[in-house]
Parts: structure tokens; sequence; C-alpha cells
């Protein structure tokens, strides 16, 4: 892919797992070439979830094609301060769990700044890291990460160009960020021990890799933006040897991905023509029946202008295009078999409570297939609550017999004494589950959908009892593609939501994939929702669903069955606003949208991405051109734009 000029650094747009690979191999290399120039390699590493895939892909590579670490040295970019190295949150902890105890790199030639110091240690502490990476010659490699702030390290905005290692501050989006793992912000360390910018500029190479649509406008910045001491990544374009390594969805809004026309000449797909027109219309504020040639050649279009002679017919092109996307309940599937696979036991109505309510009028055989059991975001406070109405119904009933009565205590007892992120004990993994698959039942009641719809697959991966979860294995699949053989569904729904703060819902995507990939049914035809976390683009939805007022609070009644998640959710994101909150502004404002592009008028949205044999849905009333439409694989218009390329 050809950068554009607005990137002052060298960008690599792939798949995650082909910059795992990629990275991985450089390490391989530089290893080997250091070995056989007599020195050895100096790598550095970095934490967070961005490395994960390049790790395992290193262990791979050590126990199947033997590449040896052991004169390997390594130099960690930070630790949270205080920490305990054998702390749950520890760097320490994670690099012994996600790599070192995996490989045979010498105890001795790991470095990780320590965070279990006292205070007034810090500083020589951190001059002692700097004359280690001196004597070690340097870093060959740096594997950075990026933060939402745009620190590259822990240097948060305001680091300047010649800082060293030493303690900083956190800024606020960055333990907002940790929260989850830390389970509550108030728990994250305020703050931690860093590698400078200086630091990490003196080493040889530097791979930054950044994945998921949370990094999309950091990424932005950090390319295109000037320099800036409050993104220390748009250091990096001062490097002579930097490279960016980010997936579709983190390069998103990198301008040769969301307005390619602005830089130069663009191979013009029907998709990237919707793109264009309502990019165009929103730039402009005129509706898209009313641009005329003039808007068109101001705003870089004239190319796609020549190629339907005026504006009319194009704007009738794209017009028709968005109409044929708007689908009421009597376009919507009707008699049909319909799986709805739920993530988390909220995603369904979440994301897709307006589809579901008019899926279950239009008569279609629908099971709501709840993925993981959502137990570890719900707080102890609500067992509490359950563990004491347990206790009040068995003594009105007489029915506290010593096994009840015993188990309401060890409940009790343990969440009186538990630490925070402390692993629950399984009586209350277990209240906690039945909490959350009795609100997915009465979620679904709403609308007027039976209990017997709802599917708990309480799939293993996700329960370590942990934030951080273990990948699918066999009985993920296993447990998917027993309900894809029994109910033998025509439409399946997808979460394609995927920046759910601990990556659960790529994991159950990826569960589903592999099961279809086992299924030896008719494939049925995807439908991939969004809504907790973002919403499709107006360009890249396949079908607009209309709610009235009445549908959408329908939908945001069924979202407050979810009691424990409501009010203040566990594991809420960056944003504040409840989810049922979010998704009233997204509904209303795809709307809103949509009319503003001279289309009718409706009061809410929910959008779609739907494949049919992995190809796009063809539009109902089929466009004029006979230009291609969309990518093949994955369903985002940045594929989609890959594909075309
Ligand atoms: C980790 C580090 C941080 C992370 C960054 C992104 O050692 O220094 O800069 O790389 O916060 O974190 P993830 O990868 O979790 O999004």
């Amino acid at each position: 892919m050809a950068a554009s000029n607005k990137e002052r650094v060298e960008v690599i747009v792939v798949e995650y797992d082909e910059i795992a690979r990629t990275v991985a191999r450089r390490i391989a290399e530089i290893i080997k070439e250091r070995r056989a120039a007599g020195g050895h390699a100096v790598l550095g590493l970095a934490t967070g979830s961005t490395p994960i895939g390049i790790y395992r892909e290193l262990i791979r590579m050590h126990r199947e094609e033997a590449l040896d670490f052991s004169d390997v040295v390594t130099f960690n970019l930070d630790e949270y301060y205080p920490m305990t190295p054998d702390s749950i949150h520890s760097y320490h902890r994670y690099m012994r769990e996600n790599l070192f105890n995996h490989i045979n790199v010498r105890p001795e030639n790991i470095h990780i700044p320590r965070g279990d110091i006292a205070r007034e240690a810090v500083d020589l502490e951190c001059d002692r890291y700097e004359a280690a990476i001196r004597r070690a010659r340097g870093i060959d490699l740096q594997i950075l990460g990026i933060g939402k702030t745009g620190h590259i390290g822990f240097n948060e905005p305001g680091s300047g160009m010649d800082s060293r290692t030493r303690r900083i501050s956190l800024d606020t989006m960055t333990r907002r960020d940790a929260a989850g793992d830390f389970f509550g912000e108030d728990n994250v360390p305020t703050e931690a021990i860093t590698m400078g910018v200086a630091t990490i500029m003196e080493a040889r190479e530097i791979a930054l890799i950044a994945t998921g649509e949370h990094k999309a406008a950091i990424i932005r910045r950090a390319v295109e933006g000037e320099p800036d001491p409050d993104v220390a990544a748009t250091y990096l374009q001062k490097h002579e040897n930097a490279v960016f390594y980010v997936d579709f969805a983190a390069a998103a809004d990198l301008t040769r991905l969301r307005t390619p026309w602005v830089l130069g000449e663009v191979k013009w797909t029907r998709e990237k023509e919707i793109d264009a027109v309502i990019w165009l219309s929103e730039v402009t504020q005129k509706s898209v029946l009313k641009l005329d040639a003039h808007d068109y050649r101001e705003h870089h279009l004239s190319s796609l202008l020549a190629r339907y002679g005026s504006a009319g017919p194009l704007n009738g092109a794209v017009f028709n295009a968005l109409i044929s996307k708007i689908r009421g309940r009597s376009k919507l599937p009707a008699g049909k078999r319909v799986i709805v696979f739920s993530p988390h036991p909220d995603d369904d109505v979440i994301s897709m409570g307006g589809m579901l309510n008019k899926l279950h009028q239009n008569k279609n055989d629908i099971i709501v297939a709840y993925q993981t059991s959502g137990n570890i975001a719900v707080f102890d406070h609500e067992v509490r609550r359950y563990a004491d109405f347990l206790r009040r119904f068995g003594h009105d009933f007489d029915i506290n017999d010593s096994t009840a009565g015993a188990l309401i205590a060890e409940v009790e007892q343990f969440l009186k004494t538990k630490k925070a992120g402390e692993i629950d004990v399984f009586p209350v993994q277990v209240m906690k589950r039945a909490i959350r698959e009795a609100e997915a039942v009465s979620g679904i009641e709403t609308f007027g959908m039976k209990a017997s719809q709802a599917r708990f697959l309480n799939l293993p991966f996700y329960q370590t009892g942990k934030v951080k979860k273990d990948p699918i294995g066999p009985e993920d699949v296993r447990r998917v593609l027993a309900l894809l053989e029994e109910h033998q569904p025509e439409l399946v729904f997808v979460a394609g939501d995927l920046s759910d703060p601990h990556g659960t819902h790529r994991m159950c995507l990826e569960a589903v994939q592999e099961a279809l990939s086992q299924y030896s049914g008719a494939p049925p035809e995807m439908w991939y929702y969004r809504g907790a976390w973002q919403e499709w683009e107006i360009a890249e939805a396949d079908v607009l669903v209309p709610l009235s007022e009445d549908e959408l609070r329908a939908k945001i009644q069924a979202i407050f069955k979810h009691q424990s998640q409501k009010d203040r959710a566990p594991f809420p994101g960056q944003d504040d606003r409840e989810f049922w909150q979010r998704v009233e502004e997204r509904n209303r404002s795809t709307a809103q949208r949509v009319d503003r592009l001279g289309l009718p008028e409706y009061f809410a949205m929910e959008a779609y991405v739907v494949r049919r044999g992995g190809e796009p849905v063809e539009a109902e009333i089929a466009p004029t051109s006979s230009l291609s439409v969309g990518g093949k694989d994955w369903p985002s218009r940045n594929n989609a734009v890959k594909a075309a390329r």
C-alpha cells in the first residue's frame, strides 16, 4: 500500500495475525544476525494487550523452530508504581506468563523496571536502568504499543523529547483504560516507572503496533499530526527506522483509508462511491440529491463525477443505493430459523433490541445464544443482595436447611474479606452467572419471547474467573457447533462490535467462525450488529432498520432488565454513559444523519452489515453501476478498501 503524503512515518496496514508474524520474524532475524556477528540481540519489550500475538508467535518459533533466546537480553518499557512483582497486575508477572516462562531466556538477562522499591530509591534505580541499557550497547529493536493518550511506554502528554527513565503520573484516560483489569479505576496505581522518550528513540529500530477501532483516532494523530509533546508517539516521526504496524480497524481514520480521494487517484468501487458521496453531503451540508458538479470538483471528486458525466445520475445512483438499505419490518426476514449470538448476556438487546423485537413479530424461530456467562462483570454487592434475599426466602419458607445455609454463609464470608481482583469462589461465580442469566431471560421477555428461547453456552474460554481470558479452545467451538447443528439456522446474528474492553466480542466471533467452518449444514446468512461500543457507518451498513419512538422505548426497557449493568457498569470503557444512553444516542443519530442526506426522516435506526457466503447482500433496488461491491472477508469498510486495492 503506497503511503500518502499526509503520513509522516512509515505505516504498514495488515491484519493482526500478519503483524504478529512479521514482527516475530524480524525479532528472530535480529537474534540470528547479532549472534552471527559475534554479539547478542538486545530487545525492548512492551506489555498490554497488543504484543500478545507477537509473544505467542515467538513461543511457537522457540518450540517448533528451535529459536534460541539463551543469549538474548531484554529491557521492558515500564512497570506500575508501586507494584510488587508477583501481583496479578505486575508487568513482571505479565512477561513471565506471556513470554519468559515459555522460552529459554536467562533470568539474569531480563530487565524490567522495579515497582517495589522505596520512593527515595526510585531515581537511582532509574539511572541504573539507563546505565544497564548503555552497558548492553543499546536496544536493537524496541516494540511499542500506543495508549489512547498517544503515550509510548508510559510517556504521558507533556513528556519531553529528552526524557529518560523516570517515575511518572498516569493520565486519567490511561487509568480509565486500565480500570477493567484492576476491577475499578480507584484501584489503578496513579504512577508508573517508564523508559523516557529519549531512551526509546535511541533504539536502532522501532516497531509500534496498534490494533482495534479504539486506536484509530490516536493513530491518525500520531501519523499525520505535527510532532507534539502532548502526543509522545509523534516523536517517532523523527526516528530513522520506526515503522507503525497497524491493523485495518486502527488505520480506519488515516486519510488514505477514510477519504483517499483527497490524496489523489482512487480506484472506485460502489462502496467507495457511496462513502464519498455521503462524505461530500456531510461536508457541504447538502442532501445527496442537491449536490452539484461544483461541489464534486471543489472537493477532489472530479474523477468520480467524470465516471457519471454529471452530478444527477451519480446522486441518483447513490440515493437509490441508500434508500434500498432501509428495511422496515415487512422487508425483514420472516418465518426463518435464526440464531442470535450474544457475547455477553446483554449484547442482544443493547445492539439489536429493535431487530430482535421485529424478528419475533415476524414469527421467526429464534434462539438467543448467550456465549459467555458475563459473571466477571457483576459487582459483589449484587451477590450480597441476592444472598440476603435467599436467606430471607429460606427463613420465611423454612427451607434454610444446613446445605443452603452453609452455602449462603460461605458466600457472605468470602465477600467480606475479598480483595480487589481476587478470583471469586465457585458459589459466587455461579451466583453471578445466574444473576445475568435471569436478567437475559427477563430482557427477551420484554418483547414477548419465551425463556426457552434463551440458551446459555457458558463458553469455557471465559471461565478463568479473571479479566484475562483463555484462547478459544475445542470445547468452545464444540458448544457453538452443537447449537448450529441442532437449530440449522438460515440467519445468524453476531457481534461485529470488536472494541469491548477485554476483547471478548472478538473471541466470541472467532468461536462462531471456527464452528461455521466445521458446520456441515447450509451456510447461514451472517448479520453483524454493533451498538455497545460503536455503530456501523451508514456507508458500510447494508441494512438500516428504522425504529419508531415506541420501538426504541421497548428496546431501552429490555436493556433496563440488565440491572447488574445499570447505573454503573463494572467495565464501561472510556464512555461514561450507561449502555441505554449510548444506544439511544447512536440509534437516533444514525436516523438524523440519514435524514440530512435527504432520505426519509425516522425516529431512530439500527445498522447491520450482512454477508451471504462471504459476499455483501445485493441492494434490493440494484444500483445502475456495474462496479463490484465491497470486499470479501471481514465486513469493514477498511477491508473493502483493502480488497479493492
Ligand atoms: C506497555 C506500555 C503501554 C502500552 C499501551 C497500549 O508496556 O508501555 O504504552 O503499550 O498503553 O496498551 P494496549 O496494548 O493494552 O492497548
